[in-house]
């Protein structure tokens, strides 16, 4: 006799078992909850520690309703921070109300973007193509969805690494790095997600070159090429270069048209840090020799999540040479392979892949490419106006400002003392900035990638400062 498990199947479990006006019901709780939380937020503090008690997820069953009062309590009254119109911290936006909802449309179809013929993969195929297009990629090009630009970068690098080992006669995903030094250029001010990659990778973060910055935070390239140069001279393997259009730090963008030249000249890859600033220099006139600069680059990390507002999570790589891609990636034999439908899993890591692309469509189609510019375009302005009014404020003095990032500090005040003016600020909850170091010095940072925020808001994230260092 057969053994069998548990109740016989012949009846959909009860959980499955869904009527259409419970479905609908439920549904109108969840749009009254999202309801809530996007129309109340700028009454509520920007931030507030954690005072809920999540429930033991082992402790049920329990019913439905249950479930939502217990988000509505513990959950949604503690967010980030980043819906609220005063936030200016890290680089994470509000989301778009119809890429929350497109999330939840994509969960209800539940594919996998591996691959196949449906939808998703045709809805991410046409994504890619918008930025293949901006970026000024060929069609030959590719590119996919990841999780984050830390993901986009680290997909960018073992594309470099498979192509530099394969330019001096390696095998790398055969036989790893087959005891040769791989040699990564990172300028001081770029992203660590790059360290990461190069650790990740087997290069080593003692091989990650930190190429020095000028006075405005920029990659200098009379540096970049003394380093290569004297590298070439040894057996190390120089792979490829990052750049950044828009450092975390400071916002600053690296002279892309004298980097391309180095790596041309010695035949290393061009990977370009876009995460931050990639939408502003792709849709902006100001940005247009920076846009033009990436005609001569291999691969550019671009993040939706942040600076097009899309919920998390959407990073974006695209990579120029499809073909490379593949061969970094897939394990299809080349002999297998059919040109007709590859398979986004085989030009990455992921094999089971969300469905990224459906929010990041809806808000291009909604917003269009003149609704983005227009939005990007009102953050760096609200910027602007943020560190003019620091500069002529006597008590605080402007570290820096690039894009939509503005560094400053309270003067006459020491770093121990900024510290906690800072965190005073966010305790209090009127406002929420970052805190970094610029040129060695404890600054607060502002990153305005936020619709929410006016002017009013700006002008209140200083009074919120100053309210915070009387206080501290
Ligand atoms: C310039 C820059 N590069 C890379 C990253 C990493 O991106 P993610 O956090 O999406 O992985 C960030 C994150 O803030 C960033 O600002």
């Amino acid at each position: 006799m057969t053994e069998t498990h548990g109740p016989a199947m012949t009846e959909i479990p009860p959980a499955w078992e869904w009527r259409p006006a419970e479905v609908r019901r439920i549904g109108h709780r969840v749009t009254e909850l999202i309801t809530e939380h996007l129309t109340t937020l700028p009454e509520q503090p920007a931030w507030q520690a954690y005072r809920g008690e999540v429930p033991p997820a082992d402790a049920g069953p329990v019913d439905l309703d249950q479930v939502l009062d217990e988000i509505a309590e513990q959950v949604m009254p503690y967010p980030f921070g980043n819906g609220h119109p005063r936030y200016a911290a890290w680089v994470n936006s509000p989301p778009h109300v119809l890429g929350a909802y497109a999330d939840a449309l994509a969960a209800t179809l539940n594919p996998s973007v591996a691959g196949g013929d449906h939808a998703a993969v045709h809805v991410e195929r046409e994504v890619i193509r918008v930025f293949r297009e901006l970026a000024g990629f060929p069609e030959a090009g590719t590119g996919l969805l990841v999780s984050g630009g830390s993901m986009a970068t680290l997909t960018a690098f073992a594309v470099a690494r498979h192509r530099a080992a394969e330019r001096h006669g390696l095998d790398v995903r055969r036989d790893g790095l087959a005891g040769r030094r791989f040699v990564l250029y990172l300028g001081t001010e770029g992203h660590g997600t790059a360290r990461k990659a190069a650790e990740l990778l087997g290069f080593g973060s003692a091989n990650v070159r930190l190429i020095p910055s000028d006075a405005d935070h920029r990659m200098r390239p009379d540096l970049l090429r003394e380093q290569v140069e004297a590298d070439l001279a040894t057996d190390v393997i120089p792979v490829a270069v990052m750049a950044s259009t828009g450092t975390v730090n400071t916002g600053a963008i690296d002279p892309l048209a004298e980097i391309a030249e180095i790596c041309a000249e010695h035949e290393l890859w061009l990977h370009v840090d876009g995460s931050y600033g990639g939408p502003a220099v792709l849709l902006l006139d100001a940005y247009a020799d920076t846009r033009t600069a990436l005609s001569a680059v291999d691969s550019i990390a671009l993040d939706p999540h942040k600076w097009l507002y899309t919920p998390v999570d959407a990073g974006l790589v695209l990579l120029r040479d499809r073909q490379l891609t593949r061969d970094a990636f897939s394990l299809v034999p080349p002999y297998l392979r059919t040109e007709d439908e590859p398979w986004f899993s085989e030009f990455g890591f992921e094999q089971t892949r969300p469905f990224r692309a459906l929010k990041v469509w809806a808000q291009l189609r909604h917003l269009g490419l003149d609704g983005y510019r227009q939005l990007i375009a009102r953050d760096l302005a609200i910027a602007d106006r943020l560190a003019a009014a620091v500069d002529a404020d006597a008590a605080l003095e402007l570290l820096a400002h690039g894009l939509s990032v503005v560094c400053f500090r309270c003067s006459g005040a020491t770093d121990e003392e900024n510290r906690a003016i800072l965190a005073e600020l966010q305790r209090q909850g009127r406002a929420f900035l970052a805190g970094t170091t610029v040129d060695g010095r404890f600054a607060f940072r502002a990153c305005v990638v936020n619709p929410r925020m006016s002017s009013a808001d700006a002008e209140a994230i200083l009074d919120a400062v100053h309210a915070a260092r009387a206080n501290h």
